[in-house]
């Protein structure tokens, strides 16, 4: 197959580059930067899902099209995902199979970049060459959190309780998915319960100090009540105790 990635280049994207280039699948790496590569061998197509520059090039001939991309701003998101949104349904063929990675529990959690990803997801429902596949946090979400809230040497890290998943595990079922075609909604979670505020303690690639912050109001309630949690999604290890002593953080 040719599977396009969109958000190549970033923690998830470059994952699922690697995973698909080693199944045997032709890949369209897509990011508006050229200059990291996510994978030896593997050059980035350069679009922009905002302006739409580039877009119907790069997915011309594609059979799936795997959307890790993302915004790092609350604020701006929902106009980020609606903006791709529009942009994606001019570029790609229709019958072109569309996989949508998006956050278990979204649609809980009354917070700016939550209610942007349930508003995604409600953009795709109804396209019947759609997949979605809601994931819990990553690991490396941790680092993540640690690069953004940091200021000097301290990071202000969020209360969170998570249900961690390496980006590894998830890009492999995210590739899964495009193969077997369109298909319901997957859930898919690490296999257990971890405190945000502890995961990030145990970065060692970081030396920031992490300063614990409760997130005020119905979206901190929602987090603290377990709502990024998940009963009933497939568990996938490795745990996180498991990802760090492997030493991949
Ligand atoms: N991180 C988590 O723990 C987690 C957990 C569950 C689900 N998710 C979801 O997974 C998705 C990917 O998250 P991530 O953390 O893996 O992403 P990320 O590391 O923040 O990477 C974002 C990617 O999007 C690309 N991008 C940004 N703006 C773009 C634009 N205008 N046009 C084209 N590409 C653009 C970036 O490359 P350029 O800047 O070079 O364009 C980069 O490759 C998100 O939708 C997120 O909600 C994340």
């Amino acid at each position: 197959m040719i599977i396009a990635v969109l958000g190549a280049t970033g923690v998830s994207g470059g994952f699922v580059v690697t995973e698909a280039a080693e199944r045997g699948h032709d890949v369209v790496a897509i990011a508006r930067n050229p200059s990291s590569n996510p994978a030896d061998g593997i050059q980035i197509a350069t679009a922009d899902l905002q302006s739409g520059r580039g877009l119907v090039h790069a997915l011309d001939g594609v059979d799936a099209i795997i959307d890790c991309s993302n915004t790092p701003s609350g604020s701006k998101a929902t106009q980020f995902f609606t903006q791709a949104h529009q942009n994606l349904l001019q570029a790609r063929k229709p019958s072109v199979h569309y996989v949508l990675l998006s956050i278990v529990g979204a649609h809980a959690v009354p917070m700016a970049y939550y209610k942007a990803k349930a508003a995604q997801e409600r953009l795709w429902a109804a396209d019947p060459h759609a997949s979605l596949v809601r994931s819990t946090q990553f690991h490396q979400f941790a680092e993540q959190m640690l690069h953004r809230m940091g200021l000097g040497p301290v990071a202000v890290i969020p209360r969170m309780r998570v249900q961690p998943i390496a980006a590894e595990s998830a890009a492999s079922v995210l590739v899964s998915v495009a193969e077997a075609g369109p298909s319901a909604v997957h859930e898919i979670a690490g296999p257990r319960e971890e405190s945000l505020v502890d995961m990030a303690r145990h970065i060692k690639s970081s030396r920031r100090s992490v300063v614990p912050l409760t997130i005020p109001g119905a979206a901190g309630r929602a987090i603290r009540d377990g709502a990024l949690l998940s009963a009933t999604a497939d568990k996938h290890g490795p745990s996180f105790d498991d990802w760090l002593t492997s030493g991949r953080n």
